[in-house]
């Protein structure tokens, strides 16, 4: 296991990286030094070909309380606006190609539930809490935060979420399409790392080429995304993975799969 301070990297399963968040005294609140330690996170994951899915968490009381609020207390308009660093990171982690899962438990508040909504997957742990608090401190959502709640829960509990701050629990987020599973928390993590290891045993390029696709839902038109879907799927044709998947089955075993 590497030691950054604010985000803890391991190894936790063959393919799988686990990224843990770790300002637990802050309640993982996002200063700028863990964006930046979770973006060269990120950026070392996509780059290593051995790992094949990620699992973002943080601890049992918080996966993420937020931006760091006493970090920006102080910051004018115009600094917000040149906070182009931010801003990158976080479009590092939305871009991250490999299958992403969250195992939140406890806290995922404002920045926190935006982090929890970069991931594929969000697996969380009975207590966990969804919200976007920022209206209590008169500002606004700002880092994906009023889009994706949109277009994931609906409009409706999206709204409630946003302008009266008040978060959401396990339960309703599962019911509300928010979440794919909710466990016993001290089950979330394992069971998060359970379907990354899933995952990270299938075809590596279908797998990259599926979260594209299924990505592309959110994004584009319906027609053009049937298109785009279409073409990912004749590409996957010139695997060699695609052969030993099927041939595998033929000869009824296990496919050994190389992302080739
Ligand atoms: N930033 C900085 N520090 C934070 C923090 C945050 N977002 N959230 C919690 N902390 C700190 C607290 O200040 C406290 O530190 P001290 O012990 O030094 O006082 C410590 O973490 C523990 O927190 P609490 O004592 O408040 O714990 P609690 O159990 O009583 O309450 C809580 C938990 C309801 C989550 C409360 O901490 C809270 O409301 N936090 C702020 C949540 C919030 O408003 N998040 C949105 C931030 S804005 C944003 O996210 C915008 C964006 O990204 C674009």
């Amino acid at each position: 296991m590497t030691s950054a301070t604010d985000v803890l990297v391991e190894d936790a399963k063959p393919g799988v990286r686990l990224f843990r968040l770790n300002r637990p005294q802050a309640l993982n609140a996002l200063r700028t030094q863990l964006l930046e330690e979770l973006a060269q996170a990120f950026a070392a994951a996509r780059d290593d070909a051995a790992v094949r899915a990620v699992v973002m968490t943080g601890d049992a009381r918080a996966f993420a309380a937020g931006a760091d609020i006493k970090e920006m207390a102080e910051r004018s308009a115009v600094e917000v606006l040149q906070m182009d660093r931010r801003a990158s990171f976080w479009q590092s982690f939305r871009q991250f190609p490999k299958p992403l899962i969250a195992a939140v438990n406890g806290f995922a508040l404002g920045g926190g539930c935006e982090l929890a909504m970069c991931a594929d997957i969000i697996v969380a742990g009975e207590g966990a809490k969804f919200g976007q608090p920022e209206i209590n401190l008169g500002i606004m959502p700002g880092a994906g935060g009023t889009q994706r709640l949109a277009r994931t829960v609906g409009k409706s509990l999206a709204m409630k979420m946003v302008l009266t701050g008040e978060p959401i629990d396990a339960r309703t987020a599962l019911a509300a399409g928010l979440i794919a599973e909710v466990v016993p928390p001290e089950l979330c993590v394992d069971r998060a790392l359970e379907l990354a290891e899933t995952i990270a045993a299938k075809a590596p390029i279908a797998v990259r080429l599926a979260k594209e696709a299924v990505i592309k839902a959110e994004e584009m038109p319906l027609e053009a995304a049937l298109d785009h879907e279409r073409k990912l799927f004749t590409l996957l044709f010139a695997t060699e993975d695609r052969r030993e998947g099927v041939a595998a089955f033929i000869e009824k075993r296990k496919p050994q799969f190389e992302g080739r």
